[in-house]
């Protein structure tokens, strides 16, 4: 068997408004179904021969499998995220909580309102750590959604109607309150500890221009929405910049390949900023020679095409040059 089944994480009989015999149920029926499931569908993907098999059916077998993880997967979360009080949330955690929503009573009224507004009788709602953000998420995936890439669940309520319906019928709002109730927060913080520990996706790194100071788009478009003075340059090569319609609305453009000479209409008591097309050599290079000569210059990442990418305002390419 390629996946193990896991133990219940929480004790039934220490639940408060959850009989055991719905935990039970739950446990056998519909986490053991997955596990199942799960094991078929891996031995029929074992089995086939990719290259005769119909497109069609590996499409529904690979759809199936990745259901089935996951519902195995988001089942061993919710009973481990049972069997608390629901009310004591340990520092680090409510710290966390605070930090990305606002504070913990707001977290709690996105979660349960989102919670909520999944009546229908399917459906995940989770509290999702993204090492890409460095922050906390609630999310929920029902039909046509899914879970978010990279993320990490620290807390997952199951909204399907197989997990309330015995002991709270249609009252899904009795459902969520009573969940909340039984939380076992210190487990929640144990695994937040667990996944903050896991590092984001690796930046792009130019090694060869590992001294140079960037700046992003981001921080080029406050500092223009905020008024800071700052000199931006568009060093596009010659060849590149006269086939482009558009160039980045603050921006002058200047050939880099006489850095040397129009750099002396500079002023070194203000910030420069140099950009190429996708941020790679030329931008940095332009600005190399701009702090070589005393200015206070960074490249920024990503170039015209990041700039146009958070939709920063552009204008027509003007090909101006010093006078
Ligand atoms: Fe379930």
């Amino acid at each position: 068997m390629p996946y193990q089944i896991a133990p219940l994480f929480c004790r039934p009989w220490t639940l408060l408004g959850i009989e055991r015999k719905l935990i039970e149920s739950h446990y056998e029926h519909n986490y053991g179904g997955a596990f199942t499931r799960l094991n078929a569908i891996s031995q029929e993907l074992a089995a086939l021969d990719p290259a005769t098999t119909p497109a069609h059916v590996i499409r529904r077998l690979k759809q199936d499998e990745a259901a089935a993880l996951n519902s195995l997967a988001l089942h061993e979360l919710y009973f481990a995220s049972l069997g608390g009080d629901g009310r004591v949330i340990p520092e680090l955690m409510a710290d966390a909580l605070a930090r990305d929503f606002g504070s913990v009573d707001r977290w709690r009224s996105e979660f349960v309102a989102l919670a909520n507004s999944l009546d229908t009788g399917s459906g995940w709602v989770l509290l999702t750590w993204l090492p890409r953000a460095g922050r906390l998420i609630n999310q929920s995936v029902c039909e046509g959604s899914q879970a978010i890439a990279g993320g990490i669940t620290v807390l997952a309520l199951d909204m399907y109607e197989h997990a309330y319906h015995l002991d709270f019928g249609p009252n899904t709002v009795s459902y969520v309150a009573t969940f909340m109730r039984n939380i076992d927060w210190n487990a929640v913080q144990g695994r937040y500890e667990d996944a903050v520990a896991v590092k984001p996706p690796r930046p792009l790194e130019q090694k060869q221009f590992a001294d140079l100071p960037a700046i992003t788009v981001d921080e080029v478009k406050a500092m223009l929405d905020s008024g800071t003075p700052v000199q931006i340059i568009d060093t596009r090569p010659r060849h590149t910049s006269s086939r482009s319609h558009d160039m980045m609305e603050a921006a002058v453009w200047r050939d880099p390949d006489r850095v040397e000479e129009w750099m002396s209409e500079l002023s070194k008591t203000e910030p420069v900023v140099a950009f190429c097309v996708y941020g790679f050599h030329v931008g940095c290079i332009a600005v190399r020679a701009l702090r070589k000569a005393g200015f206070d210059a960074r490249y920024m990442a990503g170039g015209h095409f990041a700039w146009k990418a958070i939709k920063g305002p552009v204008k027509l390419f003007e090909s101006t040059t010093p006078s």
